[in-house]
């Protein structure tokens, strides 16, 4: 299994291209499913969890092709995929292929539209919190789907098709909002989600909906419209930046100091975490190409924040903030409320010589002077990326192990931070 070592103590400085949004490539080819005709995506990023979901798709009869370009020495435009899923073969997403990933789970909107039957394996993916999809499937009982659980898999089916409603969310989604919104587009009538998530790549997938023909109205707010049509039909789309990646490179650039160009990302999309970043004093000013990240000489000072739904400061971004307030002059306060548990980075954090006292859902880290090098595990996706911010200032040598939770979400990001200039290397086998 790859590791990475880190050496840390080196600034960060140069630019670095930011890839598109995991968050919104999934949902996007999952998309596919909706249409007979090729959705063509570009800017798709090169991840793990993207190769998996092409598995995924493939064994639903998906037809896909890939063609992608680098573009300069630091930049990337990732891949161009064509899916086309002129026939669904099999309605059935089994338990090994969905457990590795839970996002696959939104296969089931889809297929339940188009085919009317569909059987879904729960989903795993990060072991963060119990994570249900009650949601989901209240969504579909709506639309008059007859759901059954059974031996771990959601039996769906509307033997006359889906029927428009009213359903409104009593807990914000991301999942529950792609998964019901895809199946509505394809309902007989109109369909209205309240409560619905307001995230970017929510508007991101409800945008190429409406390019294959869908009717949506309410993109980027809380209250979706959704008038059903008879069928959807193939589309060009270029997936949004990734703002996790951007906010995660700029707490990368304010741990070490120095200065940071990245290259393609959205201010627009980060507004909660400015200013975080200028309460920490760390520069973050947007550019024609991007947004630019500085700190220079002075001492991290401590943050009070706590993740909410979009448009508040994304839980994704949590355990990188933490890493960067581990070196803050005095103690800040972190709450989380959009997951339980999601605090395993924690306990390797404080491997490194962080200090962090733990009270529920509230996380209060005392700044220390410096970290140490030490083996530490990546739990989750984010958690990983966390440990590695935390390296890149940590005396010595940081071996993160179990890297593959970082390869589903984060592209080339030994490469991307070696060529600012840190001391990172894969270690394969
Ligand atoms: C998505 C993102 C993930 C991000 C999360 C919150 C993708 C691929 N993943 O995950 O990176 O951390 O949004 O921004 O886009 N819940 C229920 N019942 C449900 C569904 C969710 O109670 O049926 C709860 C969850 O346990 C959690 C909260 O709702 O506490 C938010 O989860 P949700 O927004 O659904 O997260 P995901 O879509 O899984």
């Amino acid at each position: 299994m790859d590791r990475i070592k880190i050496t840390g103590g080196e600034r960060l400085n140069g630019s670095i291209a930011i890839s598109g949004a995991k968050n919104a490539a999934l949902p996007l080819m999952i998309a596919s499913l909706l249409s007979d005709e090729t959705l063509t995506l570009r800017n798709v990023p090169r991840l793990a969890d993207v190769a998996m979901l092409t598995r995924i798709l493939g064994n639903h009869g998906v037809d896909m092709s890939v063609d992608g370009k680098r573009a300069g020495a630091n930049g990337d435009d990732g891949d161009t995929l064509h899916l086309t899923a002129r026939t669904i073969v099999d309605t059935t997403a089994p338990y090994d292929l969905v457990s590795r990933m839970r996002a696959s789970f939104w296969v089931l909107g889809p297929l339940l539209a188009r085919c009317r039957e569909t059987k879904v394996s729960l989903p795993g993916g990060c072991a963060i919190g119990t994570r249900p999809v009650d949601l989901h499937l209240m969504g579909f009982e709506k639309l008059g789907a007859n759901i059954q659980l059974e031996d771990g898999y959601v039996l769906a089916s509307a033997p006359d098709g889906l029927t428009g409603a009213h359903i409104v969310f009593p807990k914000v989604s991301v999942g529950a909002t792609h998964n019901v919104m895809m199946a509505a587009t394809l309902a007989k009538g109109e369909t209205i989600l309240e409560n619905a998530a307001r995230e970017p790549e929510v508007a991101d997938v409800a945008a190429c909906l409406v390019k294959m023909g869908a009717d949506i109205e309410g993109i980027g707010t809380s209250t979706l419209r959704i008038r059903g049509v008879e069928r959807l039909h193939g589309a060009c789309h270029k997936v949004l930046p990734d703002r996790i990646e951007t906010g995660t490179y700029a707490m990368a650039v304010a741990m070490t100091g120095g200065e940071v160009e990245l290259v393609g990302a959205r201010a627009d999309l980060l507004d909660s975490l400015f200013p975080i970043m200028a309460q920490a004093g760390v520069e973050m000013t947007a550019t024609n190409q991007g947004i630019k990240v500085a700190r220079n000489g002075a001492r991290l000072q401590p943050v009070t924040t706590e993740t909410e739904p979009y448009p508040g400061f994304p839980t994704d971004l949590q355990a990188q903030l933490m890493a960067l307030m581990t070196m803050a002059d005095g103690d800040s306060e972190i709450t989380e409320t959009i997951f339980e548990n999601r605090f395993m980075h924690v306990q390797e954090l404080a491997r490194l010589g962080a200090d962090v006292t733990l009270d529920g859902d509230r996380a209060t880290v005392h700044g220390v002077d410096s970290l140490k090098g030490a083996q530490v595990m990546a739990t989750d996706l984010r958690a990983s990326v966390s440990l590695v911010i935390a390296g890149l200032v940590a005396e010595g040598d940081t071996i993160i192990n179990r890297v593959y939770h970082l390869d589903r979400g984060f592209e080339r990001i030994e490469k991307k931070l070696g060529a600012c200039g840190a001391r990172i290397e894969r270690l394969t086998g």
